[in-house]
């Protein structure tokens, strides 16, 4: 709800409450629900503001920069009016949130100039999440260049620990913390995506709770936070300044991508609101709250060495395990046996698809499997067709030797002729094999930012615009279509890939020990529905781990369910035990999907880890501990389970394991599993280490209400 008082605005929704001064451009609060209807006079004058600009006396980091056309940095925005919109305004060439309407519009504008600076607020009652955008329109008479134009700016007053998910290829989103006493950080790509080093979604921690932020965009992103000497911390959200340099001429306009805020008393209810947000206002189409299919991926069964009777073994093994969906992965077109070559080539490998992909899309499904398909359509190998056809399709500067990344160049997608070539051939593929589902993968980051008529301090922006213009085609072209996008793993794992990718890959590193992390740092910004998450080969392929089949599912099912690896090679025994798995999973996917998720232990910190999703009514629940490491002579770790109705009584059952005799059954009041918790005494086989390397100890509990 949005109520307008004098030029005090007051944004509510059912456990939050922000309160701007408009004409001051003044935060007054912003935090724990105000039910109250007290004034707010004795609070003007607030040094919080909601932007910031250079000109004045404010030397704190500023969320608005513009180059004046006497080539001057200052600014001097001043109030204009505020409305209240009752539809929210897209934001142009942008992914944004969806399904609320109301909206504040804030202008300002800097009289000498007349350019105007446009503020949004739109309220989420159902998740208290609150998104913000803004924009620039120079209603000057000369050309203008905007070097930083930030999403949101929230000043908060305290200390406060900044937190980040931070990490590297195989190691993404995993938790930092630091305690901000003063000075400047900030958290950032310059990679032409968001990244598996930093992703966008920062939170700041202080005493009276927990702040999120994050923005709905895929490219180069900047959280500035910086705690002055006066004891303000401010945050800014936003597309990179770094290299950014954007020319309006009169009359144009620039808008920066949409940033979602949210309040929350602490770290587990801030995740509740944001999965709700991104579930409800950010995933899109058919698959919005579909239950997603158990894959079978054979990337890590065959990598680029597949004929067709290899392919179809591995999906008749599946299907009898009861896998619904067979994804083939790179390596189907082009003369592509490796990852020297052929990106670009999108027509299909005869000899390795067994007569084309039609052909074998069509025997897969004869088999009783949905047929997907990988495709990395935002690149190009020099040794392919498309290059040696259109050279300048290809990301390079004239006259350098461009820098190559798993040997691959990028395409110049800032090119509105590349952008519909890539819709073309993409929408064919995908047409032609019928593909029910797509992984959209993107190899590398960008170095070599060039396109011919496009100014250098526009390139990343530009990119992205066409990278948005092409998925928005596809993804619309084919609505019944699951798309999963992936990016090195998670390297492009982020609210605006979200606004198509109905989920994403979260992770090249399949080891369940690791997974433990990097699915426990994904789920603080984004639900469990949208990370896909596989069972891949024992010992591991990235790491040497070997951890039990029962183990790696455990932790795949905190996930998308999948399997990645050669299945016809397993035995009647291990088929068997997958078939049960998936039985379970499918019995239970919804609950383990869409459950309202909590994380369990510290996974990054502490000796345990672990997940659980809960029913919405809270009758049912599955949760999964997973143990680092057994220590002898200390007390095994205590488990204190999330989200129970507290005065009900649980009965409390493990899942039957095939690497486990003993099964655990117990009842339990709702307070004293959360409060008291549930020590993890004696339920793991002391066989495990020794038969394992690296392995972690993992179980799940079904945990069910049997009395009110
Ligand atoms: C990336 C993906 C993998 C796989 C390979 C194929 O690394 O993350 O899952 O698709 O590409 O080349």
């Amino acid at each position: 709800m949005i109520r307008k008082k004098g030029q005090v605005v007051r944004l509510e929704t059912p456990n939050t409450t922000l309160v701007i001064k408009a004409d001051k451009a003044e935060y007054l609060y912003y935090g724990k629900k105000l039910t109250s209807a007290g004034g707010f006079e004795a609070f003007y004058d607030s040094p919080r503001k909601i932007f910031s600009q250079f000109g004045g006396c404010d030397y704190t980091e500023y969320s608005v920069l513009l180059e004046n056309a006497d080539g001057g940095f200052s600014t001097a925005f001043e109030y204009s009016k505020s409305k209240i919109l009752t539809e929210k305004p897209e934001i142009a060439g942008l992914p944004s949130s969806y399904g609320e309407g109301k909206t504040l519009e804030l202008k300002y504008i800097d009289p000498s100039t007349k350019v105007c600076l446009y503020l949004y607020y739109t309220v989420f009652e159902d998740s208290d999440v609150i998104a913000v955008s803004s924009r620039i329109v120079n209603n000057s008479k000369k050309e203008i260049f905007v070097r930083r134009l930030s999403s949101l700016q929230m000043d908060l007053m305290g200390e406060y620990a900044f937190v980040t998910f931070e990490g590297m290829w195989g190691r993404e989103r995993q938790k930092i913390s630091r305690n901000v006493g003063k000075g400047v950080f900030y958290n950032d790509s310059k990679k032409g995506m968001t990244s598996h080093e930093r992703n966008p979604f920062v939170m700041a921690e202080g005493k009276e709770g927990v702040f999120g932020f994050n923005l709905v965009y895929s490219g180069n992103h900047k959280e500035l936070f910086e705690c002055d000497g006066y004891g303000r911390a401010r945050v800014l959200t936003g597309i990179n300044d770094f290299m950014f340099r954007w020319k309006l001429l009169p009359g144009e306009e620039f808008a920066a991508p949409e940033a979602v805020v949210c309040f929350a008393p602490d770290e587990d209810a801030l995740s509740c609101r944001m999965h709700a947000f991104v579930s409800e206002h950010i995933i899109r189409g058919k698959w919005k709250k579909r239950e997603r299919p158990v894959l079978i991926n054979n990337w890590e069964g065959t990598y680029f060495d597949f004929n067709e009777e290899k392919i179809l073994n591995i999906a008749r093994a599946a299907k009898k395990a009861g896998v619904e969906l067979f994804v083939l992965d790179d390596g189907w077109f082009g003369k592509r046996d490796n990852d020297l070559c052929a990106l670009g080539d999108w027509f299909d490998n005869v000899e390795k698809t067994g007569g084309g992909l039609k052909n074998l899309a069509d025997k897969i499904r004869a088999l009783g499997l949905d047929f997907g398909i990988w495709v990395e359509p935002e690149m190009i190998s020099e040794d392919s067709d498309l290059y040696r056809s259109h050279p300048n399709f290809a990301m390079k500067i004239p006259g350098r030797e461009p820098t190559r990344m798993r040997n691959q160049l990028m395409l110049n997608m800032a090119d509105e002729k590349v952008q519909n070539y890539v819709v073309r051939v993409i929408s064919d593929v995908i047409s032609r094999c019928g593909a029910s589902y797509v992984k959209w993968d993107f190899n590398r980051s960008m170095s070599d930012c060039y396109g011919k008529g496009i100014a250098q301090g526009e390139y990343f922006h530009r990119y992205m615009l066409g990278y948005y213009r092409v998925v928005g085609k596809i993804t619309k072209k084919f609505p019944f279509v699951l798309f999963e996008g992936c990016a090195g793993g998670g390297g492009r794992f982020d609210l605006g890939n979200l606004c198509y990718f109905q989920q994403y890959w979260t992770s090249d590193d399949t080891d369940a020990r690791e997974r433990v992390k990097i699915q426990d740092g994904t789920s603080y910004a984004y639900p469990q529905v949208t990370m896909g998450s596989h069972v891949s080969a024992c010992p591991n392929h990235q790491t040497g781990n070997s951890n039990p089949l029962e183990t790696r599912f455990n932790v795949a099912c905190g996930g998308v369910l999948g399997y990645e690896l050669d299945m016809s090679k397993f035995s009647e025994e291990e088929i068997g035990v997958v078939a049960e798995q998936v039985a379970f999973y499918k019995q239970n996917r919804k609950l383990l999907q869409f459950g309202e998720y909590h994380r369990l232990g510290d996974a990054f910190d502490s000796a345990l880890g672990g997940y659980m999703a809960v029913s919405k009514d809270r009758s049912q629940a599955i949760a999964v501990v997973a143990v680092n490491a057994r220590v002898i002579g200390v007390a095994e770790p205590t488990v204190l389970f999330k989200g129970l109705l507290p005065s009900a009584v649980y009965e409390v059952t493990s899942r039957k394991q095939s690497n486990y005799e003993k099964d655990i059954s117990f009842t339990a009041g709702g307070d004293m599993l959360m409060n008291g918790g549930y020590m993890l005494r004696g339920i793991f086989d002391d066989k495990e280490a020794s038969a394992n390397s690296g392995c972690i100890y993992t179980r799940m509990f079904m945990i069910k209400k049997c009395k009110n």
